[in-house]
């Protein structure tokens, strides 16, 4: 369907829907999307230089003379989704658990008899740095093929100076080398090691792990798990404030299995997200709209889990601009963000539109990405994805089938057929 090309000029034409972004008003107005009917886009050097009807575009930019040219006919085109919540990087494999949690143990009994996240730390601490890299290049091949164009990376499974740093040297690696843009989370406050003082522990990451980080220039944010049974409000904020210090913006896991004050927390240290909000209260939500801090929701959890879901629709009737997340991890074993779109759909009350905002727009906003990220307007990153449908509706509407046909990342393709190209 496309020539393979690379830097130069793409133009994508003919498309029966191109959505081009969120429209202008508030966020809550049932108008998300700017959405063009044979719509078509132009970018040079992997950059958005014009968008509109077909026929204006390929006036100015003729499809013959691009170095990639994509017919979109009968196809809807929309901005590549931006998964701004992932544990993607680990080793070893938990779904014996999914059967326990089946029989009624619940995720925070899992961890304090040593499983759960301290499971997966046992096994990734043994694991090699290639095996490290090689897991996570497999998942952003899945993600990639299912219209994942940049996606957040946690560490969080080493909790010690040594695996956090080769966690992030991982993703650091498969940033430079796989054609998804990865954007580092440092997480070494995601769980208290066995056998540690909390206190105790939360100090090594304040004053060993995070100095160490910092040196490296391997992370953009650093997050921490505001729970019972991991940190408090007190220890989180230690951890944020001090990352935010060494110039690492604060995210929170806020209010994820019970109510603690993370959302407040998150709006405090002014941070960038605050991430699953499944027990936020009103109060919450508008300390978050006032901070200016975006409210990222992980359905994929709830689903996982068999738990409630967050109410997506208080978010945004309170003016927030909620962003959607798969929250890849063992836990959570799904890297579709179009499943999260369904999810988003059927389980949270967002119409179609509302949801492919946020998994795109929203999303980057979530990542502090303000260059049009998530968006095909001019400036932005020319990151698109091509359905095998003709409206954008299909994206939340399937749910056993992507509707990714071929994705374009800054320009260029990179699957075709829904097959990431080698
Ligand atoms: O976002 N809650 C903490 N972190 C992950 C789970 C990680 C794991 O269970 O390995 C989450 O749900
Ligand atoms: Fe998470």
């Amino acid at each position: 369907m496309s020539d393979a090309g690379g830097g130069g000029t793409t133009v994508v034409h003919g498309a029966a829907e191109l959505v081009v972004g969120p429209r202008d008003g508030t966020p809550g107005d049932g108008r998300p999307l700017d959405v063009v009917e044979d719509g078509a886009f132009a970018a040079v050097d992997g950059e958005v230089v014009a968008v509109g009807p077909t026929a204006a575009v390929t006036r100015e930019y003729p499809p013959e003379n691009a170095d990639a040219a994509v017919d979109a006919s009968g196809r809807a085109v929309v901005p590549g989704f931006v998964d701004p919540h992932t544990h993607a990087v680990f080793a070893g494999d938990r779904s014996d658990e999914f059967a326990a949690k089946l029989r009624g143990k619940s995720y925070r009994e899992i961890l304090a008899e040593g499983g759960g996240i301290l499971r997966t730390v046992r096994a990734t601490r043994a694991a090699s740095d290639d095996a490290l890299v090689e897991n996570l290049r497999g998942r952003l091949d899945a993600m990639l093929a299912r219209g994942t164009t940049t996606v957040e990376v946690k560490s969080g499974y080493g909790l010690e100076t040594e695996t956090e740093l080769r966690l992030l040297d991982a993703i650091d690696r498969a940033n430079d080398e796989h054609p998804v843009d990865v954007v580092a989370t440092f997480l070494g406050a995601h769980a208290v090691p066995e056998g540690r003082d909390p206190d105790d522990y939360v100090d090594e990451v304040v004053e060993e792990q995070l100095p160490a980080v910092a040196d490296r220039g391997v992370a953009e944010f650093c997050d921490a798990f505001c729970e019972e049974g991991a940190f408090d409000v007190a220890q989180s904020r230690r951890v944020l404030e001090a990352g935010r210090e060494r110039g690492l913006a604060p995210k929170v896991h806020a209010e994820e299995l019970s109510h603690l004050g993370g959302t407040k927390l998150a709006a405090e240290v002014g941070a960038t997200s605050a991430d699953h909000l499944l027990y936020a209260t009103d109060e919450d939500v508008a300390a978050l709209v006032e901070a200016g801090t975006v409210p990222v929701l992980l359905p994929g959890t709830a689903f996982g889990l068999g738990a409630d879901y967050a109410d997506a629709r208080a978010f945004l009737d309170a003016g927030a601009s909620p962003a959607l997340a798969t929250d890849f991890n063992p836990n959570c074993h799904s890297l579709d963000m179009g499943f999260v779109q369904t999810l988003a759909c059927v389980e949270m009350g967002l119409t179609p539109a509302e949801s492919l905002r946020s998994a795109t727009r929203n999303a980057a906003l979530a990542l502090g990405r303000d260059d049009g990220t998530g968006t095909l307007r001019p400036g932005a990153p020319a990151d698109a994805l091509v359905l095998d449908a003709p409206s954008y509706a299909h994206v939340a509407y399937r749910f056993d089938t992507s509707a990714v046909e071929t994705v374009l990342k800054g320009g260029r393709p990179v699957v075709e057929g829904g097959e990431v190209l080698a």
